[in-house]
């Protein structure tokens, strides 16, 4: 992989501020778009905008065609047995909201979660524990940060309906071990939704041979357009669930006083959809097919040890989280004694247009709970480089010096 000649392919990586070029470092919160992905979109918009699924005309079923290509293109780069299982959402916070008032959990159900989950997979959950009264488990880590399976299987009962858990953590890059959790809420009869945001841009991942029931990811966290999503069903279980929001596209037939609804995904997706940057997601993943995602992994695993390595030597400067690299993907999320986290990602910025993010990443409890007002977050991805690693590596020298 050749993270140098990939760069060519980002209009913004070509970009110099201040004479400087950028090390965009702030991956897990957007991704930069190729121009593939740009040129696709802009196909859309310039010679077939029309109405999907509707229209019956030529330019309506050309954009029928290339969008429901794009759901094809992408239930196969998760591995989902039909494209029915891919339905298309805004992002991976509509796909648990939408899986958290759909899925008709009853009060004195248990759902289970990690301690480590983004907002997205929390605050739905406590709506529902506050309206409905179902109840919460939180797995606490352990205290190296991994994942207590033990404690996991201790919790599990047969109350246990859902584990609704996060696969690779935006918070340090740490991945949980989802196969073993899977078996065990398997054997438990308990669902599986697994929020993807960070591991489907990154790794492998492939919902069959992880067996989870429901999976949701972002477009915009692996090269797609902004606002977009995935959320993966299998399909049986789709079948039985009732959409929360509807309207147009959704149902088959209406009367004035009955309607009925369309299967999945249709019955699902309400109201006109995003069809450009769907067709432009599709391309994502073409793109990412094309470098493969075990290169991408490795790339990034590779700049983390690096960056590791170089910040142990380094005074003031404590990763948080999970600290070893081989535990961890591309993410990199430290504090430095003395300065603020948000003076760092400034000076980053101001010193090396190097782009950070700092703060608590949405997961405001697992910095709460552990009284760690917030951190630096260096998040990569397969256009970074060395150079990048290095320029950083020079710029947080000089910050630690000034404590
Ligand atoms: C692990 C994880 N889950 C969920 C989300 C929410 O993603 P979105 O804002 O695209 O819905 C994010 C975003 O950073 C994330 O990192």
């Amino acid at each position: 992989m050749d993270a140098k000649k990939i760069r060519e392919d980002f209009p913004v990586l070509q970009r110099e501020i201040s004479g400087k070029p950028i090390v965009y470092f702030d991956n897990a919160c957007m991704t930069l778009k190729p121009r593939q992905v740009i040129q696709a979109m802009n196909e859309y918009y310039e010679n077939y905008s029309a109405c999907v699924g509707r229209s019956i005309h030529k330019l309506g079923n050309e954009a029928t065609e290339k969008y429901e290509n794009a759901r094809k293109t992408i239930a196969k780069f998760i591995g989902a047995k039909k494209e029915k299982e891919v339905i298309f959402t805004r992002n991976t916070t509509e796909g648990i909201n939408l899986l958290a008032n759909s899925l008709n959990l009853q009060k004195g159900d248990i759902v289970l979660a990690s301690d480590r989950e983004h907002n997205s997979n929390l605050i739905p959950w406590q709506i529902l524990g506050k309206k409905k009264g179902i109840e919460r488990r939180i797995v606490k880590s352990k205290p190296d940060e991994t994942f207590d399976i033990e404690g996991f299987k201790n919790m599990m009962s047969k109350d246990v309906k859902v584990v609704s858990i996060i696969h690779s953590s935006n918070l340090d890059g740490y991945t949980l071990p989802i196969k073993e959790i899977v078996d065990i809420a398997k054997d438990n009869k308990a669902l599986v939704i697994l929020d993807a945001a960070q591991s489907v841009p990154h790794k492998e991942v492939n919902v069959r041979k992880l067996g989870v029931d429901f999976l949701a990811f972002s477009g915009h966290k692996m090269l797609g357009p902004t606002g977009t999503g995935v959320l993966y069903g299998r399909y049986d279980l789709l079948e039985n669930l009732n959409p929360f929001m509807v309207g147009g596209d959704t149902v088959e037939r209406t009367t004035y006083d009955s309607f009925r609804l369309l299967p999945p995904p249709e019955k699902f997706e309400a109201g006109l959809q995003n069809y450009a940057s769907m067709i432009g997601l599709a391309e994502a993943v073409r793109y990412l097919d094309r470098v493969g995602r075990e290169n991408i992994e490795k790339h990034e695993k590779e700049l983390s040890r690096f960056i590791t390595g170089e910040m142990q030597g380094m005074d003031g400067l404590k990763i948080i989280g999970v600290q070893d690299p081989e535990l961890r993907g591309g993410i990199i999320s430290f504090e430095i004694d003395g300065i603020e986290y948000h003076d760092v990602a400034i000076m980053l910025d101001d010193q090396a247009n190097v782009m950070v993010r700092s703060g608590q990443h949405c997961v405001h409890s697992w910095f709460n709970a552990r009284n760690i007002p917030g951190s630096v977050r260096a998040s990569l991805y397969l256009y970074n480089t060395k150079e990048d690693a290095e320029t950083f590596i020079e710029a947080l020298k000089t910050i630690t010096k000034l404590r």
